[in-house]
């Protein structure tokens, strides 16, 4: 029987247990901090939980595991100062705290370090372990050049969208599913099959993310909410707003507001559209999705229980 406490105390031990001692400590304070400063390690957890459901040894994986939570901590630090975020996981961001300089430097410390704990001790596993792991780094990379770009652009579609929080967030969470599974020595079928559970899975988190965004209590998201209405972020609530009410999204915009006020209007103006429980269902069926994906793996009855729940819990999170 999977126990998410037994594996996460796994992953906290091996993450407090990492070592920084090349080079100077200022390239490595804001890894800490980052990485010290908590999350809730759901990229690690789905690596352990799967390797554990198809018949491999948890903690034969955990410096595979700790390498996606580090990366994923390495695209927190960029993805703050992209977005301009001031507040994450309660405390200010790294490019606040220090400059941008640094979230940048160390970000890329952070890369390499990730780079390093994926391939460590994956044996036989390496060329298929590290081709995965870089091809999702690209496809990381790629999706969130399209969320930048989508921040100008007008037109953006739902199939859009999808694609580029799949690219930006859904294959990593995919990525961590499969690792878990090749460490594993699962079947392909299997490691492809849990692949498919991460990427629905994925969908439905940031569809949640971007919705906590505009609807979350900062309290427990730990992020300040409305950058993404600030940004303009093409996420689907503000591409449903301006297909279905052009004209009055557009009237708020000329409106020149402040942050506060521009926050507060497109908030009603999706309020009035019925949206966030339209993106609700939406969230709810892609979680579905992801638990119909894990329909012809070999797992045991609590392992698929666990996986289910994970779904549907992160689908109605709060933080
Ligand atoms: C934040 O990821 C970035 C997104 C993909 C939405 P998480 O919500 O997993 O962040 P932490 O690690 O728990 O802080
Ligand atoms: C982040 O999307 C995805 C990645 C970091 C790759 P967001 O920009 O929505 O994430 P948060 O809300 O800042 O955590
Ligand atoms: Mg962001
Ligand atoms: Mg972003
Ligand atoms: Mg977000």
């Amino acid at each position: 029987m999977i126990d998410k406490e037994k594996l996460t105390g796994l992953i906290e031990d091996a993450i407090a247990g990492l070592s920084y001692d090349e080079g100077p400590q200022g390239l490595f304070a804001p890894v800490r901090y980052t990485l010290e400063g908590g999350g809730k390690r759901l990229r690690p957890l789905l690596l352990l939980s799967t390797c554990e459901a198809l018949g491999g040894d948890p903690d034969k994986a955990i410096s595979q595991a700790v390498g996606l939570e580090m990366f994923h901590n390495f695209t927190l630090l960029h993805d703050d100062v992209m977005d301009n975020a001031e507040v994450r996981r309660g405390r200010p961001t790294v490019h606040r705290r220090w400059n941008p300089s640094v979230a940048i430097l160390s970000g890329d410390a952070m890369l390499t370090m990730a780079t390093e704990l994926v391939c460590k001790d994956s044996g036989a596993h390496l060329r298929e372990v590290l081709d995965l792991f870089n091809r999702t780094a690209m496809e990381v990379y790629g999706g969130q050049q399209l969320d930048m770009e989508f921040e100008n652009r007008r037109d953006v579609s739902v199939k859009e969208y999808v694609e580029m929080i799949r690219l930006k967030t859904s294959v990593l969470l995919a990525c961590a599913c499969k690792l878990g599974a090749i460490m594993a020595g699962a079947s392909e079928k299997d490691a492809d099959a849990m692949y498919s559970y991460g990427e629905k899975l994925g969908l439905a988190f940031q569809l949640q993310d971007d919705n906590l965004d505009t609807y979350g209590d900062p309290a427990l998201f730990g992020k300040e909410i409305g950058g993404d209405i600030i940004n303009e972020k093409k996420t689907w609530l503000w591409i449903n707003a301006a297909q279905r009410a052009p004209r009055e999204l557009q009237h708020i915009l000329d409106k020149k507001l402040t942050d506060y006020l521009k926050i507060q209007e497109v908030r009603s103006l999706y309020d009035s559209l019925g949206l966030k429980e339209e993106a609700a269902s939406l969230i709810k069926s892609y979680a579905e999705q992801a638990v119909e994906a894990l329909a012809g793996v070999n797992m045991a009855p609590d392992s698929r229980e666990f996986f289910t729940s994970l779904a549907m819990r992160s689908a109605a999170r709060s933080n």
